[in-house]
């Protein structure tokens, strides 16, 4: 149906801005202006059923996404994480992953949708042509602009459209929850955890390149190994976050060598153990100097003096690398005696 079809009185009022001045080309202005085409009326400016049946679209479409927020919920609680679903041509994914996507996505999209399809069918179709002008603002302008807003406010039909406005704002409201249910992904608290590490009173050194338990022999004077507490294989599903605390250096030094006191008390026959973990931010450790027995952390040149409690001589780090106290147990492999006594890694704990 175009306007052409339809009684003059049924047409809504034409605006006088709704069509552009036409102007002539003259000497002043080369350019003749050809103004607006004609304007074409939508059914729902004409037809009061066909405005409804578009409120009720816009209303379903709301619905709709309140329908995927509820559905993105529920599969947060119902999908287990581990499960998985072929989807092609993707291939194996997360089936909790691809439900929370696609739930999400639709909310989005039909809110989107909603609102074009109301802006597009029932808010005001006038065609306004504006002049160009100075980028100021001025009191005047202020004040029409906040006339224009509440026009417009008016023209949405927002307070006569209850049934629009109110599934559009349960839509709006529930769309959020979905961010708050993924805030139980940063829970639970640590707890102590941070401060405990995998070794214990009676834990094997495993050396992490062979995954055999260190005997006092395997370690010679200058060399630089790095030990797993027994137990702890690659394939368990924490490994890296139990690696992360509980990684070590061993080095064998010269019992003579050794300055501090306490570092010799828990050493094995000049054998001691350090944390692999950098006091700084946490890189490991690798670089071993055997002469000056100086560790260096690569990422900002941390250094620690293993000769001397690990005590830092260089660099940002702000504590020495906690010690393990180790021995040896009866059948002669090096064991844990206890768990290292400081938080190990970043110096921002507080060591209290
Ligand atoms: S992480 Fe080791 S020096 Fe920065």
């Amino acid at each position: 149906m175009s306007s052409q079809d339809i009684p003059e009185e049924n047409l809504p009022a034409e605006q006088d801005t709704a069509h552009g001045a036409v102007t002539v080309a003259d000497e002043q202005s080369p350019f003749a202006d050809p103004g607006l085409p004609p304007h074409e009326h939508r059914i729902q400016d004409i037809d009061e059923r066909a405005a409804r049946r578009s409120e009720r679209t816009v209303a379903m479409l709301f619905t709709l996404s309140m329908l995927a927020t509820i559905g993105f919920i529920a599969s947060y609680v119902a999908i287990p994480k581990e499960e998985s679903i072929y989807v092609f041509p993707i291939g194996h994914i997360s089936a909790l992953n691809f439900a929370l996507g696609l739930t999400l996505g639709v909310a989005l999209f039909l809110i989107g949708a909603g609102a074009v399809h109301w802006a597009r069918t029932l808010m005001s179709d006038v065609e306004i042509a504006d002049e160009r002008h100075p980028i100021e603002a001025p009191p005047e302008v202020k004040a029409k602009v906040l006339a224009d807003f509440k026009l417009g406010a008016q023209e949405s039909q927002l307070g006569r459209r209850k049934l629009i406005r109110n599934t559009m704002l349960g839509a709006l409201a529930l769309v959020p929850l979905s961010g708050v249910m993924l805030l139980r992904d940063l829970g639970p608290l640590p707890g102590t955890s941070l401060r405990h590490t995998l070794w214990s009173k009676g834990k094997l050194l495993v050396n992490m390149n062979t995954n055999q338990p260190l005997r006092p022999a395997d370690v010679a004077v200058g060399s630089l190994t790095f030990a797993k507490p027994e137990g702890l294989e690659e394939t368990d599903e924490d490994f890296q976050v139990q690696i992360a605390k509980a990684a070590l250096m061993i080095v064998r030094l010269q019992p003579d060598n050794i300055k501090d006191k306490r570092e010799l008390e828990w050493s094995h026959q000049g054998i001691v153990a350090f944390s692999k973990i950098c006091t700084h931010v946490g890189c490991p450790i690798s670089l071993y100097e055997q002469q000056t027995h100086h560790v260096l952390c690569p990422c900002h040149q941390s250094t620690f003096d293993l000769s001397d409690g690990a005590r830092v001589i260089f660099g940002p780090a702000g504590h020495a690398l906690p010690q393990l106290r180790i021995g040896v147990n009866a059948d002669g492999y090096l064991e844990a005696l206890g768990d290292f006594e400081e938080p190990v890694g970043p110096a921002f704990w507080e060591r209290g």
